[in-house]
């Protein structure tokens, strides 16, 4: 039987599973959330004047991941004149270890991105 106090209960609920559903069609995945902060810190520190929007520029980022990890990859972005790249700017102590760490993300999904593009 629907009485009154149900009916307040079955819009309740619907209320609450919509904003539910909203919540999640809202929410980005970890992933893209990554992508979109690295994108920020390739632009804030103009690595993409030299580098291109899509790491098309200088450098070989398709095979970045064949030659760097998420570890030594940092070691060269903050001293590449230790790897003998002398036109590249030293970001010793510029850019946050979080910063960095979405950076690195990024630039092997860029890496990846255009070994995607070259097929
Ligand atoms: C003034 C220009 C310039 C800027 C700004 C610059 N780079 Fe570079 N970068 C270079 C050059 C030149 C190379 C060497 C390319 C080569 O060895 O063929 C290089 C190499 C690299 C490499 C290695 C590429 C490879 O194929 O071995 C990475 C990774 C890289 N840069 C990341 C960055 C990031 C991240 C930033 C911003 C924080 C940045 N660069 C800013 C000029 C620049």
């Amino acid at each position: 039987m629907i009485t009154k106090k149900n009916t307040y209960v079955i819009l309740a609920s619907f209320l609450f599973l919509s904003t539910q559903a909203l919540d999640i069609y809202q929410s980005t995945t970890p992933v893209e959330k990554s992508k979109d902060e690295g994108k920020q810190v390739f632009e804030r520190f103009a690595c993409n004047s030299c580098h291109g929007n899509s790491g098309e520029m200088e450098g070989d980022f398709s095979t970045l991941k064949e030659r760097f990890t998420a570890e030594t990859l940092p070691e060269y972005i903050n001293n590449p004149q230790a790897y003998d790249n002398k036109q590249m700017p030293v970001y010793d102590g510029m850019i946050s270890d979080s910063e960095m760490e979405d950076l690195v993300a990024y630039l092997f999904l860029l890496g990846e991105e255009l070994n995607r593009s070259d097929d």
